[in-house]
């Protein structure tokens, strides 16, 4: 098989998700492979669960909102891309999405409105470990049954650990088949002993909660059993959509670090674990292309330099024998993705520009960088 390369998916794939550790540049490429899609006339959606502000003001998009929106036309304009229809951003609120479901799955729309103003729900719907991974998978899989967009970039949220994201959906049904959870639910077909300690345990819990706080704890967790055990159902079903390899490109970014890079690489051995599409290696902020670095030569300054030119001298060439040091060690680095990615996935780098990544021409240069890639 050949190998795959950046272009084949941005213009080929329906869904390519952009996971990795914190502070790789998982915004930044997401965001240059979404502009390179546009740029080559695909619709796109471009869908974060990223807090940040970052990529809301580049993209001149406002956070929270409750649906994707189109990016401004004067945006895009910047983008070199004229039709103001190919590219639309959501970044992702998690209690939106959450709240979108409840209001879709209760049984009653005043049902749906209590429960959303239920304390603990507020609560409990940001903070359970893996809600905020299902909501963008809840979110990915209703898109991509609509068939509105071409192509959907996921951005994933930042975390210390890059299978966070993977492990969302699971760590969420943990939880429910969970005995703590069982605990709170009424046990009216249940045998006489079980009827008994249901007592007990509600006593005891309503002793430990208080009695308001622990009715309140009562109507989420009846409530919610069903619908949060239809969202591990739909969650399964977003997880098997991530599966199709002609559909999903998994596209995971590391840094030159030492601790990214081994983050990527054993996210890469989950990939195929979880059998999840693993398309390729991305090398943000890598010097591995700057081997046109050159050492000044002894004579810069002729042959009587000065004392002040001779001590300039000096440290021009530490400080390009040292960017020359990085720009071997971050091609060895690409060398090791590359012969970690399996033979038929990508490994390449984006370079770090000097000025930053947040500017749009800085985020369509990586893009260009990305569609002209092949894997070394
Ligand atoms: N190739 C690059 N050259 C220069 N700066 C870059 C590059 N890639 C990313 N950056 C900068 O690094 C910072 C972190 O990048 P980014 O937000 O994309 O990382 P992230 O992986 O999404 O982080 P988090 O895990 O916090 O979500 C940003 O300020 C971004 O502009
Ligand atoms: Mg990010």
């Amino acid at each position: 098989m050949s190998r795959l390369t950046p272009e084949d998916i941005i213009l080929g794939r329906r869904v390519i998700v952009c996971a990795g550790s914190g502070g790789v540049g998982k915004t930044t490429t997401a965001t240059a492979i979404a502009l390179a899609a546009a740029r080559s006339g695909r619709r796109v959606l471009a869908l974060t669960v990223d807090p940040s502000k970052r990529l809301a003001e580049t993209l001149g998009v406002d956070r929270n909102l409750p649906r994707p929106v189109p990016v401004p036309a004067e945006t895009l304009k910047k983008a070199g891309i004229t039709d103001p229809s190919l590219l639309e951003a959501w970044m992702l609120d998690p209690g939106v999405v959450a709240d979108a479901f409840v209001h879709r799955f209760a049984e009653s729309p005043e049902l749906a409105a209590r429960l959303t103003k239920n304390r603990i729900y507020k609560q409990v719907s940001r903070m359970i470990a893996g809600m905020q991974e299902y909501t963008a998978m809840e979110a990915l899989y209703g898109f991509l049954r609509e068939e509105r967009y071409d192509l959907i970039v996921l951005d994933t949220p930042p975390s210390r650990n890059a299978l966070d994201f993977l492990y969302g959906p699971s760590r969420l049904s943990n939880f429910l088949d969970g005995r703590i959870f069982q605990l709170f639910l009424p046990g009216e077909k249940r045998g006489l002993f079980r009827r008994a300690t249901s007592r007990l345990v509600n006593g005891v819990n309503a002793a430990v909660f208080g009695r308001e706080t622990y009715e309140e704890l009562q109507e989420f967790f009846t409530s919610f059993a069903d619908i949060f055990k239809r969202m591990t159902k739909n969650a399964s079903a977003g997880l098997q959509a991530l599966r199709d390899p002609d559909d999903v490109a998994f596209v995971l970014v590391t840094s030159p670090a030492t601790e990214a890079m081994t983050d990527a690489l054993f996210f890469r051995r989950k990939c195929i674990e979880l059998e999840l599409p693993f398309a390729g290696f991305v090398l943000n902020r890598s010097q591995a292309g700057d081997d046109d670095r050159t050492v000044p030569p002894d004579e810069l300054f002729g042959s009587q330099p000065s004392a002040v030119e001779q001590s300039a001298l000096g440290k021009l060439q530490q400080l390009a024998l040292f960017e020359q040091a990085a720009v071997v060690r971050d091609q060895e680095r690409l060398t090791h993705l590359a012969e970690n990615s399996g033979d038929d996935a990508f490994a390449l780098a984006l370079p770090q520009l000097p000025g930053g990544a947040e500017k749009m021409e800085a985020l369509v240069h990586l893009g260009q960088v990305l569609m002209r890639s092949h894997s070394q």
